[in-house]
């Protein structure tokens, strides 16, 4: 059976405390779900400002493939908003619990549906077509909802929507409340989850279950206080968990990863590592049982191969790894050690994480090196010479001279300050040369004083997703930082000429 994913990231995703997205933005970020597949865009809220209005009616000018739709309160001020920003599709809702009818709209449950019905009128007047919502529907008296579900039905509405609004309902109540829909409007019946109990993406999945055709997302869960069912997880949830029915959707899933990092970039939220399908440690493995089991068979410990959305597996280093997974990950460097060097290397790495160390590929590399007494890890990019010039009045400035196998490389550039200027100017060799990005950086002082050690973690990234992270300590901050990238550099270099050659 077909859902239909109603993504609402520029609508209640935007209503994250924090987040606020120009008109221009918007265009960008719904052409991105029009490719990820998503079945409706909800566009905007456009009475509530210009640029909202702008923003809706610039991307409905994009005639996109998708439907795109419009929030307003049942009103005809609100509607025409919708309408005047040349949609076809309005998403009306107007308050139906007791709590919200005396505190907030000082309105009779009569009066309420008297406006429901009014604005569906209307809005069909206008040849708009009209999903309705009944807000805080979970919260609202069972008969009350069934009645105004039936009455916007005959007034003319096409869509029903229950919205959790508060996150407040079970799954159990949500299948109850979504087959009592079904039944009293006779429409299609979309879900709106709220995640404030962490059960947002159970409730859809059980609307779902119970007969709603579409539910209401967002990208990475974003929208009012915990959020909204996130497009990702109900997604993936959809099209691998068993049900009794077979569940497809439009999405792209191979998309996910990527559009979810396109979100968090432009509304300046960052996804949690351990969340599921698009967070940092969703496909990541460093326990010794895990990692044996994912390299005999991965769907041991990854209940959906990670390509599946668009992603990489990994394998960390650490005192859990154990020996299959501390030489796997040695292999992923085309590193074999014998049978004691790996009891060796593994002893010194497990050694490290009780002291409460973490272990980067750039320290095993090293303990490897050590151990095996091997100078085949190479070092491909070296540091030939580099300046900073820093001050008050000036431009942090940066040259940076590298060879990068047996080449010279030479660049020079501005930065925030002076580790933001050499990273800038390591970029502009490595970007071009090898294609490697820094991401990450992390700086922590390990004792005290001004002449403290610091201690800094980078992430280097290639263009094929491959990840490295690297630690150096040092007495000076720029010089420790470049130097934590070069070898960050030089590992992720080896790891890549070792895939290509396999
Ligand atoms: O959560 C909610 O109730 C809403 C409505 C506007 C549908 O977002
Ligand atoms: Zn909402």
């Amino acid at each position: 059976m077909k859902i239909r994913l109603f993504d609402t990231t520029l609508r209640d995703g935007e209503q994250t405390p924090g987040v606020s997205l120009s008109p221009p933005q918007k265009v960008i970020i719904a052409k991105r779900l029009d490719e990820l597949g998503v079945d409706v865009i909800e566009a905007g809220f456009p009475v509530i400002s210009a640029g909202e209005a702008q923003a809706v009616r610039l991307i409905s000018d994009e005639n996109l493939s998708c439907e795109i739709c419009a929030l307003a309160r049942a009103n005809s001020k609100d509607i025409d908003a919708v309408s005047n920003a040349n949609l076809s599709y309005v998403h009306t809702f107007i308050a139906t619990s007791d709590i919200h009818l005396k505190y907030k709209l000082k309105m009779t449950r009569e009066e309420a549906l008297i406006k429901a019905i009014d604005a569906v009128t209307y809005a069909k007047s206008l040849g708009l077509k009209v999903e309705f919502s009944a807000e805080d529907a979970t919260r609202t008296d069972r008969e009350f909802l069934n009645r105004v579900f039936s009455e916007v039905a005959r007034a003319g509405a096409d869509r029903i929507d229950i919205p959790d609004t508060v996150g407040y309902s079970t799954p159990q109540y949500m299948a109850d409340i979504t087959s009592d829909a079904i039944q009293s409007s006779g429409l299609p019946v979309s879900v709106h989850c709220h995640n404030d109990f962490g059960l947002a993406v159970a409730n859809a999945l059980a609307g779902i279950q119970a007969g709603a055709v579409c539910a209401h997302v967002t990208i990475n869960g974003i929208g009012e206080r915990a959020g909204n069912a996130s497009l990702e997880e109900l997604n993936m949830a959809l099209q691998c968990l068993q049900h009794d029915t077979k569940y497809e959707t439009n999405i792209n899933s191979e998309m996910i990863y990527e559009t979810s990092r396109f979100i968090s970039s432009m509304v300046g939220i960052t996804v949690q590592p351990n969340k599921a399908i698009v967070g940092d440690n969703a496909f990541g493995h460093e326990s010794g049982i895990h990692t044996h089991g994912i390299l005999n068979n991965p769907l041991t410990y990854e209940p959906i191969s990670p390509e599946l959305v668009g992603r990489k597996r990994w394998l960390k280093v650490g005192k859990h790894a154990g020996m299959h997974g501390t030489n796997a990950m040695l292999a992923e460097y085309g590193i074999h050690p014998t049978d004691e060097q790996s009891q060796l290397i593994l002893s010194r790495v497990k050694d490290m994480g009780d002291r409460g160390k973490l272990v980067t590929e750039v320290e095993l590399l090293s303990i490897a090196n050590d151990v095996m007494d091997d100078d085949s890890i190479k070092d491909l990019v070296k540091l030939d010479g580099f300046s900073v010039s820093t001050g008050i009045g000036t431009m942090p400035y940066a040259f940076v001279r590298l060879n990068i196998n047996g080449k010279e490389y030479s660049e020079t550039d501005f930065g925030v300050g002076p580790v933001d200027a050499a990273f800038n100017a390591i970029q502009k060799i490595t970007g071009s040369t090898s294609e490697l990005l820094i991401k990450d950086y992390g700086l922590a002082s390990i004792s005290g004083g001004s002449q403290a050690l610091c201690e800094v973690t980078v992430h280097v990234a290639d263009t094929s997703g491959n990840t490295i992270s690297s630690k150096t300590i040092g007495k000076d901050i720029v010089t420790t930082s470049v130097r934590a990238v070069i070898s960050g550099a030089n590992r992720l270099m080896l790891k890549k000429m070792t895939t290509q050659e396999e």
